[in-house]
């Protein structure tokens, strides 16, 4: 029973997002009903085909619009402290968090089905990524349209540029990034990616830096509206256009949280140790090509000799080892400490804090910098949108930031683009809306 339950674990839980995974079953009914394989071949009757992707497109529309309709009555659950039961939803997907916004999902299917042709295949069902790219729309038709979009806070590595590469000029998310600067929404960039200094967060960033201080039109208030959030939440640098590297550290005195301010320094070397050893153990076993990286926020293996490549079941094997010992050791019991570990893809870390705190520390400052008076002068949740491609519930760091904010999953830094491209659409069609 034991290694069965092991075996599902690992064939599952960690590499499975069970919204997604519950929604895709339920498309996967009426494209096994009304896809008509033979259609595709056959040449009868070409009308067919265009009939059968209309049912087809029927029929997820229906079933998109109750999952909304699902999640509009988890959310009033969730608004009631005095209801102890749960929510359907959440009896059919346990795992299934808070929502801080409804989302149209209907709406949402109705623009990727436009784009993706999901209706029309006959033998590849709505796959994953269909139902990732339409939770993504309606998250941001959401932000757009029920409320404000404030702040928008970025992960760096996959996100914004490719696995350990830098934000080079020629990159085409700077444009869409200065265009939210100019729209007047603050922006984060929330990154695991943990230095003490601003010349490394300038090495990785230096394109949108450069870009910033250049431009002619942001007004010195809209540059100053990016901080880079190093380590999780570790480290806050503010764009000044007079610092050196263009980013001015901000001390943690200014910006940890009062929680975060009970972090203690002894709590936190015990619990690196604990890591470190654990670390240094999955090299061993695992014989992993692997050196050791211990930081003054975090601890980590990367590869060695440099460039070459850890097997990814190495890395989750890691992870997953890691986080265990680290849940079950002295420190980690005592829940003193929040971390993180994660596969970066190419090395595995573990760090103090995680993304939910690191967003949460761009809503207090912007917060503030807007003199909002109530959420304690926050920017609230559901006016944020956190980007990043580290979603799975374990091994992954932009998990956490769920918590705190809506969220978009994306694959690729040309997602982000695209995503970029649909919020500057929505926010103008509300704007054009709004002023005729
Ligand atoms: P992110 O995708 O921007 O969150 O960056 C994650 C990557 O940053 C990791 O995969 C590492 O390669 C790199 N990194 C550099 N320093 C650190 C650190 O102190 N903690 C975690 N990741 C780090
Ligand atoms: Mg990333």
């Amino acid at each position: 029973m034991t290694t069965r339950y092991r075996v599902e674990y690992a064939l599952k839980s960690h590499r499975r997002d069970q919204f997604i995974e519950w929604i895709k079953g339920l498309l996967a009914v009426p494209f096994v009903l009304y896809s008509s394989p033979h259609g595709a071949f056959d040449g009868k009757d070409i009308s067919r085909l265009s009939q059968t992707a209309e049912e087809a497109h029927r029929r997820y529309s229906e079933i998109l619009h109750d999952v909304e309709v699902m999640i509009d009555d988890h959310i009033a659950s969730q608004k009631d402290p005095n209801n102890p039961f749960p929510s359907k939803l959440k009896l059919l997907v346990p795992t299934v968090g808070p929502f801080f916004t409804r989302l149209p999902l209907e709406a949402a299917f109705k623009y990727q089905d436009s784009r993706r042709y999901i209706s029309s295949r006959r033998f590849v069902s709505p796959s994953f990524n269909d139902v990732r790219l339409i939770l993504n729309s309606a998250q941001i038709m959401a932000v757009t349209t029920y409320g404000e979009l404030q702040l928008a806070t970025f992960d760096g590595d996959v996100t914004l540029y490719d696995d350990g590469e830098s934000l080079e000029p020629s990159s085409p998310v700077i444009p869409r990034l200065l265009d939210l600067l100019h729209k007047n929404i603050k922006i984060g960039i929330v990154t695991a990616a943990g230095y003490t200094t601003a010349d490394k967060y300038h090495a990785r960033l230096h394109g949108l830096l450069s870009a910033i201080a250049a431009s002619t039109t942001l007004t010195p208030a809209q540059k100053e509206s990016l901080i880079i959030m190093g380590g999780e939440a570790n480290y806050l640098f503010q764009f000044s256009p007079g610092a050196p590297h263009l980013l001015a550290p901000v001390p943690r005195a200014e910006w940890l949280t009062p929680e975060m301010a009970t972090w203690d320094e002894s709590a936190i070397a015990e619990l690196l140790d604990a890591a470190e050893q654990a670390l240094r153990d999955c090299v061993r076993s695992l014989n992993l090509p692997a050196a050791l990286l211990r930081k003054d926020r975090a601890v980590g293996i990367i590869p060695d000799p440099p460039g070459v490549r850890i097997p990814r079941e190495s890395l989750e094997e890691t992870v997953l080892v890691v986080q265990k010992a680290l849940e079950l050791s002295r420190v980690g019991r005592e829940r003193k400490v929040p971390f993180c570990a994660f596969n970066g893809g190419r090395d595995v870390f573990v760090d103090i804090g995680d993304k939910s705190w690191g967003v949460t520390v761009c809503q207090r400052w912007f917060g503030r910098q807007l003199g909002l008076a109530d959420n304690g002068g926050a920017i609230r949740g559901e006016n944020t949108l956190h980007v990043g491609d580290q979603f799975l519930s374990a091994g992954a760091n932009d998990f956490r930031a769920r918590s705190v904010g809506t969220t978009a999953w994306i694959a690729s830094p040309t997602e982000t683009v695209d995503l970029l491209d649909e919020l500057k659409e929505l926010m103008e069609k509300k704007k054009n809306g709004a002023s005729s």
